[in-house]
């Protein structure tokens, strides 16, 4: 099992996962590659992560693992390598929504927080504008908590 970035080979294979979670797709398109993550078990993709930048704060998103290799630990393998990719370049605060996984993100660091504290870099962003609905927990992890 491996984490690395997304190749073009990978993109069928990320929606797919995202589709059978239920997770947002509408937003990838253009050069959303290049900001996902994927584990991948031999030459198969079972898990992915999007990553947002916009200045010092990023959009953690899409954080999803196929049904077969759950608990097993490739979920939180996923957020590190996320957490790191933002840390190295030049993130100091890591927001995200979620509807199902906030237990998850509390064990990792990550606190609920209400959406008024939101960056407009953040606010701006299609998963936080439209995408996720209003109902999702808004979560944050800030400054040395990274990684
Ligand atoms: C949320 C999600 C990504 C977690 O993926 P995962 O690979 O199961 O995550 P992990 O294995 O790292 O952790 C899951 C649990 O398994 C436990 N676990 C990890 N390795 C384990 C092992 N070897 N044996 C038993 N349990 C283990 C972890 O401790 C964790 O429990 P905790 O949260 O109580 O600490 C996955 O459930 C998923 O894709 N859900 C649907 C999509 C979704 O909701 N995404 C979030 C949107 S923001």
């Amino acid at each position: 099992m491996s984490v690395q970035p997304a190749t073009a080979q990978d993109a069928a294979a990320i929606k797919r996962l995202l589709d059978a979670a239920g997770l947002p797709t509408a937003d990838l398109e253009g050069r959303w590659l290049e900001r996902f993550l994927v584990a991948r078990d031999d030459a198969q993709v079972v898990g992915a992560v999007g990553l947002d930048l916009a200045g010092d704060v990023g959009l953690l998103r899409s954080l999803v693992v196929a049904d077969g290799p759950r608990r097993r630990g490739l979920g939180q393998e996923l957020v590190l390598a996320a957490e790191n990719r933002a840390r190295q370049r030049g993130a100091k605060a890591l927001f995200l929504l979620t509807t199902t996984a906030a237990e998850f993100f509390k064990r990792r660091g990550y606190a609920e927080a209400d959406r008024a504290i939101a960056p407009d870099a953040i606010r701006q962003m299609p998963q936080f504008a439209t995408l996720c609905p209003a109902s999702s927990t808004f979560m944050a992890k800030i400054d040395g908590a990274l990684g």
